[in-house]
């Protein structure tokens, strides 16, 4: 049999369609029906298949469902009359339920590219959009909740923005022509169906789309599974009118009132009281298995009306302790019967630290091996040793650098680590001076390589006749320590109010080996060869003297480094710094 015309693809907004009858068989009760074109898509890529009718001078046949089997579209169905090889007929969809299933797909495509943008490295690998009552868009790798706004906000703009949606067919020469990516290797016969959202990629899908994003319904993600190392982002589309609703059923049934549901609460928990002699199992089984007493009581919470339905809520919760807290004196009681002493002991999970703290412990060691104190100053400071005494006075332009956090006009909460400089020299009073000041920082910054509350480290070597080669042995012998014998550091001219002269200290990437680009790519980790671990220089004698020490006799180096930075740069990951601070233990338990 000839494949059939699959005319949806050409205007996913036709109702019907003339067609001719090829085939028509019955198996059981049901019949298949095979026309020579189509409109009714079937079910496939996650998007449920389209119902409808197909109507003849003799007959009709009502299609509940469509399936694609080796290039035939087959309609299945019953049939009123006849209908006959040859027959003309028309073929027209329900519209409403096509137009909602088109709105959950493209829903779900909009949701991929929301979260392709929160970075490249999420690849949606499967979606359901309406199948089983299923509404998700699956992604390798574990993306974290705390994502769930900023995917929204994305959404949300991006979606009201009237993008269109062009859906295509592309041949093999077209697809390289345009250098559009697609996850599998297209073949020379077989063109490819795509579809492009805005001036977004093309990205492979045989559905049927709306015309533009802003037709789908506001989107609201509803929940993150992860499987097998896969999350799905579950998502519903949200009406926007009360007046577009449906009528629900909920609306027709008599309410339920909060006191007659009070009632029913207490004489559950009455009985659960009298229940106490129960077994175990028994208890269970009555009170707390799916189809138990308190689930049918929930479940009736649907009948208090919507005002009282937060303190019916109240009250389900209280009678759920009721029931757990039995449930466990009964499950002890029965423990202490039946305690197995040959069973094994269960052995407790046992934590480590954090890996920013493991990282400042590593960094205090390696400079500690170098006779570097470890010091920890204030993070609430005053504009003295903040800036001022760093030689950067009010209203300098330097300290636009740092969105500084500010309690009043003279107390802030540090922007950087720096103030450990002035508060060291007049702790020491003194030289020679090695201090290594680890400590907490915070900026008015969020995304997803800054966090408003950050950790720094600032180094500070003050003696006589020190200079800039030293500055160099100390941050090499770092980077060798840290990231590893074979890298090595440069210094970057740079300008810093508190040194003189100032660099930025580079390292090189080990990923390009230095030099920039892997087999005639840029190098994705650091494009040019080196990675920047952040600022240094020779101590300004301004600074010195307002910490109280002759410049003159003495002179120092000093900088100060990021410590998620450099977690970031010995791990190669480039763009997702929150992830350190998440309470997500398949994260945290790698450390
Ligand atoms: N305080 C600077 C910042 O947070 C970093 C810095 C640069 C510290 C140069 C230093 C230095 O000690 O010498 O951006």
């Amino acid at each position: 049999m000839k494949s059939t015309k699959l005319i949806y693809l050409e205007d996913s907004y036709q109702t019907n369609i003339e067609a001719t009858v090829v085939n028509i068989t019955k198996i059981g009760k049901k019949y298949s029906v095979i026309l020579d074109q189509t409109i009714f898509y079937p079910q496939s890529g996650g998007q449920p298949a389209d119902t409808g009718v197909i109507e003849g001078e003799t007959g009709k046949f009502i299609v509940d469902h469509v399936k694609l089997d080796d290039g035939l579209i087959i309609h299945q169905g019953t049939l009123e009359g006849t209908v006959e090889p040859q027959q003309k007929v028309t073929a027209t969809i329900d519209w409403n339920a096509r137009y909602k299933n088109m709105q959950t797909h493209t829903a779900g495509h909009l949701i991929d590219e929301a979260v392709k943008n929160l970075s490249p490295e999420f690849q949606g690998i499967d979606g359901m959009h309406g199948i089983n009552n299923q509404q998700y868009i699956e992604f390798n790798g574990f993306i974290n909740e705390s994502y769930k706004s900023e995917i929204t906000d994305y959404l949300q703009k991006n979606k009201n923005l009237d993008q269109p949606i062009i859906s295509e067919t592309v041949t093999l020469a077209e697809i390289k022509k345009r250098g559009i990516l697609l996850p599998f290797e297209p073949s020379k016969n077989k063109p490819v169906r795509v579809v492009s959202f805005g001036d977004n990629p093309p990205v492979p899908d045989a559905g049927t789309q709306l015309k533009n994003s802003n037709e789908v319904w506001p989107i609201l993600l509803t929940d993150f599974e992860y499987q097998d190392g896969n999350t799905r982002i579950h998502y519903t589309l949200t009406p926007p009118a009360k007046k577009e609703l449906p009528e629900t059923k909920e609306a027709t049934t008599k309410d339920t009132s909060l006191a007659e549901f009070q009632q029913q609460i207490d004489a559950l928990a009455n009985e659960i009281k009298q229940d106490e002699v129960l077994s175990n199992e028994a208890f269970q089984q009555k009170y707390s298995s799916k189809k138990g007493k308190f689930n049918q009581l929930a479940k009736s919470i649907k009948s208090v009306s919507p005002k009282d339905r937060g303190t019916a809520g109240k009250l389900l919760n209280q009678l759920k302790l009721t029931i757990n807290s039995q449930a466990n004196k009964q499950a002890d009681t029965k423990k202490q019967e039946w305690f197995d002493v040959t069973l094994p002991g269960i052995k407790p999970q046992l934590g480590h630290a954090h890996l920013i703290s493991q990282t400042i412990k590593e960094v205090e060691s390696i400079f500690a091996s170098l006779g570097f104190v470890r010091r920890r100053y204030q993070e609430i400071e005053t504009d003295w040793y903040y800036a001022e005494g760093l030689n950067i006075p009010k209203d300098h332009p330097a300290r636009d650098d740092q969105e500084t956090f500010y309690f009043s006009d003279n107390v802030v909460l540090t922007a950087h680590t720096s103030n450990g400089q002035l508060r060291e020299m007049e702790f020491l009073k003194e030289p020679p001076i090695k201090m290594i000041n680890i400590g907490k920082t915070y900026r008015r910054q969020a995304s997803n390589t800054h966090s408003p509350m950050f950790h720094q480290f600032e180094g500070l070597l003050v003696d006589k006749n020190i200079n800039m080669s030293h500055l160099v042995g100390v941050s090499n012998y770092f980077a060798q320590h840290y990231f590893g014998p074979d890298r090595e550091i440069r210094l970057r001219p740079h300008h810093f109010q508190f040194t003189e002269p100032s660099f930025e200290v580079d390292i090189n990437c080990n990923v390009c080996k230095g030099t920039g680009s892997i087999h005639g790519h840029k190098c994705k980790v650091c494009k040019s060869g080196w990675l920047e671990l952040g600022g240094a220089g020779m101590v300004h004698p301004t600074v010195l003297k307002n910490g109280g020490i002759d410049p003159n006799k003495y002179s120092g180096f000093a900088f100060g480094w990021g410590i998620e930075r450099i977690i970031m740069m010995k791990h190669q990951v480039t763009d997702n710094l929150r992830q350190l601070y998440t309470d997500d233990l398949r994260f945290l338990q790698q450390g």
